[in-house]
């Protein structure tokens, strides 16, 4: 793909094209996995809004929203290593088949401490959907059972993902090169 500049300095990852052929798949997959089934998509705000938008309208299967939020890296790019919840779901999980939905499995962290969380209020099933995976960052040991995209250690922004609150909105995912991140 070549590659191309948005909102200056920011290289094009995944087009938008791209991200909306992977969704549909990973919806297919979940709609085969669960046929006849009920699901929860529960998403991890506030990053995975827009995934959890697109990927619910590739479910053809009886599907219900509620999300989560947890403490997040603060205003740039630095993994604390603590993970908080600030807000639980709105409906009890117990007996569900429940979809965790997040943008981005990176260091682990995150996944490891909702799954925990969620399990312990009996789900059915428990599964985890993530656009990106980004394995060489992992410090916890977990992996995705629906994963869009495999991606490399690189910093990356839109369709969700953000970098100090912005580029949420960029309809492409885009690479920020290091030497724009601040060590916040
Ligand atoms: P964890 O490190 O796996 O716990 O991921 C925690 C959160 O960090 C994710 O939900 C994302 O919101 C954020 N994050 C991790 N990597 C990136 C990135 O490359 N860009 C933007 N946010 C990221
Ligand atoms: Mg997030």
């Amino acid at each position: 793909m070549a590659a191309a500049t948005i909102h200056a300095g920011l290289e094009i990852l995944y087009t938008r094209d791209q991200i909306s052929k992977r969704v549909a798949e990973m919806g297919e997959q979940i709609s085969r996995d669960f046929v006849g089934q009920k699901v929860v998509l529960v998403g991890v705000l506030k990053g995975a809004t827009i995934f959890l938008a697109d990927l619910a309208r590739c479910i053809s299967l009886d599907a219900t929203f509620d999300f989560l939020s947890t403490s997040s890296y603060g205003k740039g790019h630095q993994q604390s290593g603590e993970v908080r919840l600030l807000k639980d779901v709105d409906h009890s999980v117990e007996g569900q088949n429940i979809i965790l939905v997040e943008d981005i499995l990176d260091t682990g962290l995150t996944l490891s401490y909702l799954r925990r969380v969620l399990s312990a209020h009996q789900p059915r099933s428990l599964k985890i959907a993530a656009l990106l995976d980004k394995p060489a960052r992992r410090i916890q040991k977990i992996e995705g059972d629906y994963i869009g995209f495999t991606i490399p250690n690189k910093f990356v922004v839109g369709y969700g993902l953000d970098y100090a609150e912005r580029y949420r909105n960029l309809p492409d995912i885009c690479v920020i090169p290091p030497s724009a991140l601040g060590d916040e």
